[in-house]
């Protein structure tokens, strides 16, 4: 009996480890991995390259009407990478610089409907794990598994410290925990699509877990998942 391609929505606060267990799991079950919080990246980066006044909606309209979205998968990082008008900007979106505006820009709106619309596509022929704050909720409220990620505040700092920090050694721990407290907060309080558990998402708390220990609990979530839906 074949398995059925599932959705497989994960979302969160910043820095509790979404991206790095969508793609393990991605990988372990032939999925596609979308990184939804890289098209909010990507639309800031054009908005700051393009001095986009972000309270201004006809300019805020203009500029999507401009930005074009696409993934490309890497091998050597083993993900699919954003590409904004067909230029790799992976490298750019994960900037202090992004950092800062993303939860700005990513309450418009007109950013959030036509971000939704393009992820919407994506999840058509299901088999695919996203990654983000409002999949479960918004973006496929249908998913067959939904899983709301947490980690302590002091465990999530650290580990996004230690990540930019490796690019940036002038980055301090005070900068990157500033950072996620207003983003988490901003993402959790605006208008559309507020970041909140969806009500059937099950809770991965991962501040004490390995990493293969998260995946293979993910992975009997999925397994049960998959053997409920099986025809
Ligand atoms: O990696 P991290 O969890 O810190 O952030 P991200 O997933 O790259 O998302 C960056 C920002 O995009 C978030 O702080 C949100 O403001 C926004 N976002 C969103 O509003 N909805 C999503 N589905 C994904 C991201």
């Amino acid at each position: 009996m074949a398995k059925p391609k599932i959705i497989i929505a994960i979302d969160g606060y910043s820095s509790c480890g979404k991206s790095t267990v969508a793609k393990e799991l991605a990988a372990r079950l032939g999925y596609n991995y979308i990184d939804s919080g890289a098209m909010y990246r990507a639309i800031t980066l054009y908005f700051l390259r393009n001095n986009v006044d972000f309270k201004d909606s006809a300019e805020i309209l203009n500029a999507l009407a401009d930005i074009h979205l696409s993934f490309a998968f890497n091998e050597a990082s083993n993900k699919s990478e954003i590409q904004l008008n067909d230029e790799n900007v992976e490298h750019y979106i994960r900037d202090m610089i992004v950092a800062e505006k993303v939860s700005e820009v990513a309450a418009i709106k007109e950013v959030r409907a036509f971000a939704t619309a393009q992820q919407k596509k994506l999840g058509k022929k299901r088999g695919i794990v996203m990654d983000g704050r409002d999949i479960g909720t918004t973006v496929f409220p249908d998913a067959e598994l939904k899983i709301f990620m947490t980690a302590s505040p002091e465990v999530r700092v650290k580990r996004r410290f230690q990540e930019l920090y490796a690019s940036n050694p002038n980055i301090t721990l005070e900068e990157v925990k500033h950072n996620l407290e207003m983003r988490d907060y901003i993402d959790s309080n605006r208008e559309e699509s507020p970041l909140r558990q969806a009500d059937d998402a099950v809770v991965l708390d991962n501040s004490n877990l390995t990493r293969e220990e998260q995946l293979e609990k993910v992975i009997g979530w999925v397994e049960d998942r998959t053997a409920a839906n099986a025809v």
